[in-house]
Formats: C-alpha cells, structure tokens, sequence
C-alpha cells in the first residue's frame, strides 16, 4: 500500500489523482481549505482518506500541515503539488507577501523540502510539480517576485509556473544523493474547477475556455503514469505527456541557486 499527498486534492486533477489512488487500495491525504470538500472527499474514501484543512497562503499553516503530515504519515511514496487559485488582483496575504507566489510556490518549497525526509524512506519516491514548465527566464520578474510595481492574474500564475522549474533545479542539485525524483509537469487546458477570484471579463474567458478544454482524464492519466513509473534522472519536465529538455536557459541552475537563496531567507524572517 503506497501512501500519496496531493495539495489541492479535493477538486480539479488533485482530486482524480486522489480518487485514482484511493480505488487501488491506497492511502491518501488531501489538503485544501474548502471543508465541505474535505467533508464530500472524506465520506468517500473511508479509512483510508484523509483531510487536512489548510490555507496554503500562509507560512504557518503550511508548516502546521507538514507537521501533522510528517507526524502521522513517516513514509510518503509521492508528493503531488496541485494547489493553485487565480486572483485577478494582487492580494497580501497575513505575512504580506503576494498570494499566488505564496500558495503556487512558497507553500511548494515548503512542503518539497520538509516531507523529503519521509519521500526519502519509500522505495520510489517522486515529487509531482503539476505547473507549467518549460517557460523562458522571462517569465518571472526576478527584481519584483512579489509583484508590487505590477500585478496581473495571468502574470502571477506564469511567474509560478517559472519559478516551480527553478524549484525543481534547486532541489535536485541539493540532494544529488537523494532517491526522491522531482517531476514537473504541464496538464495543458483542462475543464477542471479553475478555482479564482475573476474579474467578469476574465471569468468570462475562462469560463470559455473551459468548455473547450480536455477533460480531467486526459490531463491526469499520464501523470498517473509518471507517478507509477517515476522517470529514472533526478529531474525531469513534461508537457501534456511529451517529455521537454531540463538543459535549455529556462532551467538555469544559477537562477535556481539565487531563488533558492531568496527563498530561504524570506522564509527565515517569517
Ligand atoms: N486546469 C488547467 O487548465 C491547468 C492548466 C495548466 C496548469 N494547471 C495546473 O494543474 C494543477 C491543478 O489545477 P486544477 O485546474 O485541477 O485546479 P482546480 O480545479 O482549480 O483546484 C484547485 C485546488 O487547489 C486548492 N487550493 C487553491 N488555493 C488553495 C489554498 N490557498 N490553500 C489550499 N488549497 C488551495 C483548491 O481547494 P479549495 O477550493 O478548498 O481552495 C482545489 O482543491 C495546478 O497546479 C495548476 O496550476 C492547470
């Protein structure tokens, strides 16, 4: 029996990913913040589900979970990353900084390196960024992470995106004795929840691409195939199933040194 965590499993792609694993036997733990989801998500799985509710906008819910995590879970097979929600405007959260840099990566650095430890005990052990790789450099504003000079909805989420692959880099340099593979993956346009707060314009043009989007299955399915068969290196980056070069500038390795190191001291002050 494998044990999976997947943030923003209780809808979307999180939650088929959770639903899959949970009709094979396995045990899962979901963490969102909406707890009539939990609730729907619990009833469902039985014993061997699990809800954490958790604002992953905050530092400190984000530690508080992993370690109740860490505390109940000592051995984790695989580390989904789904968690994401569109602000068409920029909103602090309580630690002031911009909230989609706080849930779509602070939250995944956190929870990347604090469960390493128990990813490291399991026999094939994988973190699954679901984001958007593959984007140049210039997709994030290295002088203004927090987005204070502009902000918009779409800008954040790529920035994200961005910043995720630099992640992935960092944390793959870091442990080159480590066993846990890091995997960053684009679903492409998928008819899941979408979850935001939109402005009408862009709730409208959401609400069309949805309708012309993939559904859920064939977002999830070949991440459900790397997450049963994780790829041998260390890192490794696809789009909609096609695997894409972690060599080229959009994964720079001194990039990923220099977020890394801004990472950790905001963190330190927080
Ligand atoms: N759908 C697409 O077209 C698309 C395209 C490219 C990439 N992706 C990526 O695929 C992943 C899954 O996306 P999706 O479309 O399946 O998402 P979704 O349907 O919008 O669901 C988002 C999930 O994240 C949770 N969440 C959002 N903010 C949170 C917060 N602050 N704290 C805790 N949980 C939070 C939501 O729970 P609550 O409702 O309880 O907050 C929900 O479970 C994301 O990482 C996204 O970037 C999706």
């Amino acid at each position: 029996m494998s044990t999976i965590v997947i943030t923003g499993g209780t809808d979307g792609i999180g939650r088929y990913l959770a639903e899959e694993y949970l009709g094979r036997g396995d045990r899962v733990v979901v963490i969102g913040r909406d707890p009539d989801k939990g609730r729907a998500f619990e009833e469902k799985a039985g014993e061997l589900g699990t809800f954490l509710q958790a604002d992953l906008d905050s530092v400190a819910a984000n530690r508080a979970a992993i370690e109740q995590i860490r505390a109940t879970h000592p051995v984790i097979d695989t580390l989904v990353f789904c968690a994401r929600f569109y602000r068409s405007f920029r909103t602090r959260t309580v630690d002031g900084l911009e909230a989609t840099f706080a849930h779509f990566y602070l939250s995944r650095y956190l929870f990347g390196h604090g469960l390493r430890g128990a990813l490291e005990r399991a026999p094939h052990p994988a973190i699954v960024n679901v984001a958007g790789p593959g984007a140049s450099l210039a997709a994030a504003d290295f002088d203004d992470l927090q987005s204070t000079r502009h902000y918009s909805g779409g800008a954040a989420l790529g920035q994200g995106g961005k910043l995720n692959d630099l992640l992935g880099v960092a944390f793959a340099e870091q442990y080159p004795q480590g066993r846990t593979r890091y995997i960053l993956v684009h679903p492409g346009v998928t008819a899941t929840a979408q979850t935001g707060a939109y402005d009408p314009i862009t709730a409208a043009m959401v609400e069309n691409m949805r309708r012309n989007a993939k559904p859920i299955a064939a977002a999830a399915d070949p991440i459900v195939e790397l997450i049963d068969t994780p790829p041998a290196e260390p890192l490794s980056a696809f789009i909609e199933g096609r695997r894409i070069s972690v060599a080229d500038r959009g994964f720079d390795a001194a990039a990923a040194r220099e977020l890394d190191a801004y990472t950790r001291d905001l963190l330190a002050s927080l």
